[in-house]
C-alpha cells in the first residue's frame, strides 16, 4: 500500500497549506478532508436538505460527482472552489460531519486517494480512522488566539469583513463541537507527534514534518 503521512488538527491550525506544501515537496497526493464534508454541507443546503438527518445527508454523500484538479473543486462539472471557503459552507460541514452516516458513506472517497507514490491527508480523524496505518501521524495544534489571528489576516487578504473577537469566539465553538461529538471526534492520537505551530513559520512546520518522515523511512 502507498504511504500516507496523516496530518490532523483544529480548525485554522494550519493543515492545509502544511499537508499541501508537504504533499508537493514528496511528489505525493494530498487530499483535503475538510473540502469533502464542506461540499456535502454546501449541496445539503442547496437541496434544501434537513443537515441534521443522516439518512437524507448520507444519500448526498454518496451520490456526489466530486473533481478535484489543480487546486479547484467540482461538484457535477460546477466549479465550486470559492463558496465551500466560505462561512457558511464550513458552518454546514460541521452540522454534516457529526453524522455517522455520512462519515461512513465518504470512507471510500477518501480512502480512493491512496495512489502511489504516496498521500499526505488532512483532517480531524486521518490518523484515527480513515488512514491508522498511516507511516506518519503528525497533530498540529496553535492557541485559539493565533488560529483567530491567521484566519483574520486570511480573510482581510480577501477583503472580507470580520472581528478577531468574532472569530476566536467561532474557533472556540467549533473546537467544543468537533471534539466532543460522538462520531470520530478530534483527538490526538498516542502514536501522533504533536506540534505547536505558535509562531512557527510555515517553512519551519514543512521541514519539520518532512524531517520526521525521512527518518523514518531510513528505520524501514
Ligand atoms: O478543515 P475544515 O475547516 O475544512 O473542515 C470543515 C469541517 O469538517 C469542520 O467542522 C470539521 C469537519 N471535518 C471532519 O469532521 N473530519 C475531517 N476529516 C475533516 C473535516
Amino acid at each position: 500500500m502507498p504511504p500516507v503521512i496523516a496530518i490532523d488538527g483544529p480548525s485554522a491550525s494550519g493543515k492545509g497549506t502544511i499537508a499541501e506544501a508537504v504533499a508537493q515537496r514528496l511528489g505525493f497526493h494530498y487530499l483535503d478532508s475538510g473540502a469533502l464534508y464542506r461540499i456535502v454541507g454546501l449541496v445539503g443546503r442547496e437541496c434544501g436538505a434537513n443537515l441534521d438527518n443522516d439518512l437524507e445527508i448520507s444519500n448526498i454523500s454518496l451520490n456526489l460527482k466530486i473533481k478535484f484538479d489543480s487546486g479547484r473543486v467540482w461538484i457535477d462539472g460546477r466549479d465550486v472552489s470559492v463558496q465551500i471557503r466560505g462561512e457558511i459552507a464550513g458552518a454546514a460541514a460541521s452540522r454534516v460531519a457529526a453524522l455517522p452516516g455520512v462519515r461512513r458513506a465518504l470512507m471510500t472517497l477518501q480512502h480512493s486517494f491512496r495512489q502511489p507514490p504516496g498521500l499526505v491527508a488532512d483532517g480531524r480523524d486521518m490518523g484515527s480512522v480513515v488512514f491508522p496505518d498511516a507511516r506518519l501521524k503528525i497533530y498540529l495544534t496553535a492557541t485559539p488566539e493565533e488560529r483567530a489571528r491567521r484566519r483574520y489576516k486570511q480573510l482581510m487578504e480577501k477583503d472580507s469583513g470580520a472581528s478577531m473577537a468574532a472569530l476566536l469566539q467561532d474557533i472556540r465553538d467549533r473546537d467544543l463541537r468537533d471534539s466532543t461529538r460522538a462520531a470520530a471526534p478530534l483527538l490526538k492520537c498516542a502514536d501522533a507527534v504533536e506540534i505547536d505551530t505558535t509562531g512557527m513559520p510555515v517553512e519551519d512546520v514543512v521541514a519539520r514534518v518532512l524531517h520526521l518522515y525521512q527518518k523514518l523511512q531510513k528505520t524501514q
